[in-house]
């Protein structure tokens, strides 16, 4: 509210060439308390005025008026506003209890459409860390969506096809092991598969063997067939403890091979408006006025590939959904791939083409470097999911030795853990995998924030506090810079969806746990005079550190 009345005085005072958007986009919120509760910064002003930031952030103050604003300070080119803190604090909290669901909430989603394609593993290989990232960044990004209005559909689209398959089904036959495929399935199709890829070096008929495989696979042998469900059925099986560990779900998981019988439409498609061009005995799509490699359509050998699947998938979703964004969560290293499902999209002149947008990230490192699933160095995820959850037990029963349900709770803290350090830095970069980081509890961690809200919990519960009868009017001067934050929260959910970036609400909830042990560790609450209103304002905290931690994917257990 506050940055809108003051947006919209600036904006009023510079005249009509200043929209008022861009005024609110140039106001800060100070770190240091004795910069104000919001600061104008005029440097930006001073070449289109020609003034000098300090003479033009004095002329603009001095018109500035508004009961919301205690005092109002110039300080080299920066306007600084103090607001009225009473008033302020009442109104968040007046707010905040007319209906504590909605806090944070809003509508500019409503009656919108946001499909994910998230997830994604590839069966017969083991969940890697690109795909952990997947699945907890789209999972973060569907949440936010909800909570800005959007209806969402989220899609785990199995990696199922491609050549592959018959260099595994062949490498199968010759040296799989049933026993161990029901025991250990993916750990057993990736020995038979490493191990062809090896011999096919000294004998390279295998490679032939392995093309004859994926030919019958795709003319529907039955042999081939079957064996390939089991694959996938036992594959998925595996995943499914992941997603349960993470406890996430999925609208639709769906394989790639779903779409191989639906791309002869797409590809008549492409024809029909003359874009397909021959290249090498292969059909492809140019791109030259967009500067990118031709999109490979069918190979020469009859077979289709990856881009034409999702080139029909995209078409399928549209038609199915009718979505008003299509957000792909997939790894740097498939922009050009995105890229060029766009532009093929888009010389097909379907309008909603700009609607798909590759969600990138960076990779998962371990000592700076990436964290490899092939040949014996293998880290599985599950296995580091596990480890974290031991490791978070043996810190648990350190700190309260007397917890009860303390191994939920370890899966709580240890998974937990894992989310956060993910979000909670920009996707875009990697990311060092350190469960030491993840998991202690005085760091930027989940179990910092989880313990902050289990202390939060114990508070209102000694306080005998109740929800249905607060006390808004803080008068406590200690208690700002916790109002402030909380009071944040709608603003960072909406650039959170808007940019993509779970990232801001990891922060932001970091700010806020923070916030809130400095002011408990400084002021007394049960007991005191304010009592009733500070609780009431914790209540605001505790609220927001669940329903925060719950838009990101984790857990706030009651007691740690
Ligand atoms: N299964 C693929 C991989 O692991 C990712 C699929 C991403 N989604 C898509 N629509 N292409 O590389």
């Amino acid at each position: 509210m506050e940055k809108q009345i003051l947006a919209l005085q600036i904006a009023h005072i510079l005249g009509e060439d200043y929209q008022r958007d861009w005024v609110q986009q140039q106001i800060e919120t100070p770190k240091q308390p004795n910069h104000g509760d919001l600061a104008f910064p005029c440097f930006p002003l001073a070449k289109t005025l020609k003034k000098s930031p300090h003479l033009i952030a004095e002329e603009i103050s001095s018109h500035l008026k508004h009961p919301i604003f205690k005092e109002v300070q110039t300080v080299g080119g920066y306007i600084n506003i103090f607001l009225d803190q009473k008033f302020v604090a009442e109104h968040t909290l007046k707010q905040f209890y007319q209906d504590p669901e909605a806090y944070g909430a809003h509508e500019f989603g409503k009656g919108k459409t946001v499909v994910l394609d998230m997830s994604a593993p590839n069966i017969a290989k083991p969940f890697s860390m690109g795909h952990l990232r997947s699945t907890v960044i789209g999972n973060a990004l569907a949440n936010l969506a909800q909570k800005c209005g959007y209806e969402t559909v989220k899609i785990n689209y199995i990696g199922d096809y491609g050549t592959q398959f018959g260099k595994l089904l062949a490498a199968y036959l010759k040296w799989g092991e049933e026993e161990s495929l029901k025991q250990k399935p993916i750990k057993e199709l990736t020995r038979v598969y490493v191990k062809f890829h090896h011999a096919s070096k000294e004998d390279p008929s295998l490679i032939e063997e392995g093309r004859e495989w994926f030919k019958k696979l795709e003319n529907n042998d039955e042999e081939a067939v079957t064996l390939w469900k089991w694959f996938k059925a036992v594959s998925l099986e595996e995943f499914e403890k992941i997603y349960k560990l993470l406890g996430i779900t999925f609208d639709l998981v769906r394989g790639e091979a779903y779409y191989n019988d639906k791309m002869d439409g797409t590809i008549d498609m492409l024809r029909e408006k003359g874009l397909l061009e021959k290249s090498d005995g292969a059909q492809v799509v140019r791109l030259d006025e967009e500067a990118l490699p031709p999109c490979l359509i069918r190979k020469s050998n009859g077979t289709t590939i990856y881009a034409t699947r999702d080139l029909t998938a995209a078409l399928d979703r549209k038609q199915t959904y009718d979505f008003d964004e299509a957000l792909y969560v997939v790894g740097h290293e498939q922009t050009l791939h995105f890229q060029q499902i766009k532009h093929v999209l888009k010389k097909a002149e379907f309008s909603w083409a700009d609607q798909l947008k590759h969600i990138s990230f960076g990779m998962m490192l371990q000592d700076g470097k990436k964290m490899s699933t092939r040949q014996g160095k293998t880290v599985l995820l599950e296995q580091a999911l596990q480890e974290a959850i031991s490791q978070a037990a043996k810190n648990i029963k350190e700190k309260n030795p007397d917890l009860k349900n303390a191994q939920k709770v370890a899966e709580q803290v240890g998974v937990g853990a894992v989310i956060f350090h993910d979000l909670k830095h920009d996707r875009r970069n990697d990311v060092e995998f350190s469960l030491e980081d993840m998991l202690t509890f005085e760091g930027h961690t989940a179990p910092y924030i989880q313990y902050t809200y289990a202390r939060t919990v114990s508070l209102l519960e000694k306080g005998n506090f109740d929800h249905k009868h607060p006390v808004t009017d803080v008068q406590a001067e200690a208690a700002w810079p916790l109002i402030k934050t909380i009071r944040l929260f709608p603003e960072v959910i909406e650039k959170a969806y808007q940019e993509y970036d779970p990232s801001k609400l990891a922060r932001h909830l970091l700010d806020v746990a923070r916030h809130f042990n400095k002011f408990y560790a400084h002021t007394k609450v049960v007991g005191s005079e304010e009592e009733q209103a500070l609780l009431s304002l914790i209540y605001a905290v505790n609220y927001q550190l669940k329903d925060g931690l719950s838009i990101l994917g984790i857990q706030a257990p009651e007691n740690m």
